[in-house]
């Protein structure tokens, strides 16, 4: 490909990241800055993230978090070849900030737009760390998708299934949310999963039965529920041991069911007969250790090379959009200032 240097802008959920990338043309790419500003206090208070409450904190961060990625970079906007601008699925608001904000840039700086879907974004992200070719099994996992998709180029996606309910990020913050755990609700149930005995509580494993790559995650929350406040019954309170068996019976049936349906989508891939095979994570949930050695071990079991990027850029970031951006500079996409944002927009 050709050398490029990409301006990277993200503001689809509750994080506002931009990032510059420089790609060397036959080189690994390079980070040049990331910066990723949260809204985890804003949003605290309400339980969940609150799109208006994201929208207006995305307005009003972003040309700052603009300005510091450059000037970190070390990079002027005119240098660039192109903004790649998250244009969706997403929170309406916040999408359409982040798109506006990068036609301002372009208008005023002559350089061209280039729309990202964030999914791609994520789907892509393996490539920017590891030298990893098309096609590939990628398992997107996070706290609003779960998917499998053959990755065949920067625009060219196969969905084999994914999520007909919850996203497996979501399941793990609710459960948190029921067993009193602090918030982002993956890391506290990893951390109680880990002294807990899995086998106690018998959750379903659902989907097993039913054919494909599709998966269910919102009985599992229900059945959890349903536990918690059996033993709360029981013993007039939830014990701490109670709390650490729920955890760990919840994260064994997440594994188990992400682990079946990854065996059977690396199958559906490797029938397309891929040269150098490779199943990629990404998405917040892959930060999950005992999720992450499960599925190694699926990868393995299929001879199929396993591939996680640092855990930075698994979880949202501005980087990742910038790359993606950079993937399809190369394959000659630019976009106008008709771009528009899409909240709904499926790979
Ligand atoms: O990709 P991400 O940062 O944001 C999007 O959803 O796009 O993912 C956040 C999700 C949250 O639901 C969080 O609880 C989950 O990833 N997560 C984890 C872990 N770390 C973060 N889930 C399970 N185990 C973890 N260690
Ligand atoms: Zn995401």
């Amino acid at each position: 490909g050709q050398d490029v240097t990409i301006l990277g802008l993200e503001s689809s959920c509750d994080d506002t990241a931009a990032a510059v990338i420089r790609a060397p043309a036959g080189e690994r790419p390079e980070i040049l800055s990331s910066l990723v500003a949260g809204q985890a206090e804003l949003h605290a208070a309400f339980g969940g993230v609150v799109p208006e409450i994201a929208a207006r904190a995305h307005a009003e961060k972003l040309d700052l978090v603009v300005e510091q990625a450059l000037d970190q970079a070390g990079v002027a906007l005119r240098d660039c070849d192109a903004i790649a601008v998250t244009a969706g699925p997403g929170l309406i608001g916040g999408v359409l900030s982040g798109v506006m904000c990068a036609k301002g840039l372009a208008a005023g700086s002559g350089v061209p737009l280039i729309g990202v879907n964030h999914l791609a974004g994520h789907a892509l992200t393996p490539r920017l760390t590891d030298d990893l070719g098309f096609p590939y099994l990628m398992l997107l996992v996070s706290g609003g998708h779960c998917q499998f998709l053959i990755v065949r180029g920067p625009d060219d996606f196969t969905r084999l299934g994914g999520t007909i309910d919850d996203a497996p990020g979501e399941a793990f913050d609710k459960t948190a949310k029921l067993l009193a755990l602090p918030q982002p609700g993956g890391p506290s149930v990893e951390a109680e999963a880990a002294q807990g005995d899995a086998a106690r509580f018998a959750f379903p494993r659902p989907l097993l039965d039913r054919p494909g790559c599709d998966l269910s995650f919102s009985g599992l929350k229900t059945a959890v529920l349903r536990e918690r406040d059996k033993a709360m019954e029981r013993e007039g309170g939830l014990r701490q041991a109670d709390r650490a068996d729920l955890c760990a019976g919840f994260q064994a049936a997440v594994a188990d069911v992400l682990a079946e349906k990854s065996r059977r989508a690396l199958a559906e891939y490797l029938a397309v007969a891929p040269a150098a095979p490779a199943f990629a994570v990404a998405g917040g949930v892959a930060a999950n250790k005992a999720l992450r050695a499960r599925l190694e071990q699926v990868a393995a079991q299929h001879g199929a090379r396993f591939v996680a990027p640092p855990l930075a850029l698994c979880t949202d970031n501005a980087a990742m959009i910038a790359w993606a951006g950079a993937e399809l500079f190369r394959t000659g996409r630019r976009d106008g200032m008709e771009l528009s944002a899409r909240p709904r927009w499926p790979l």
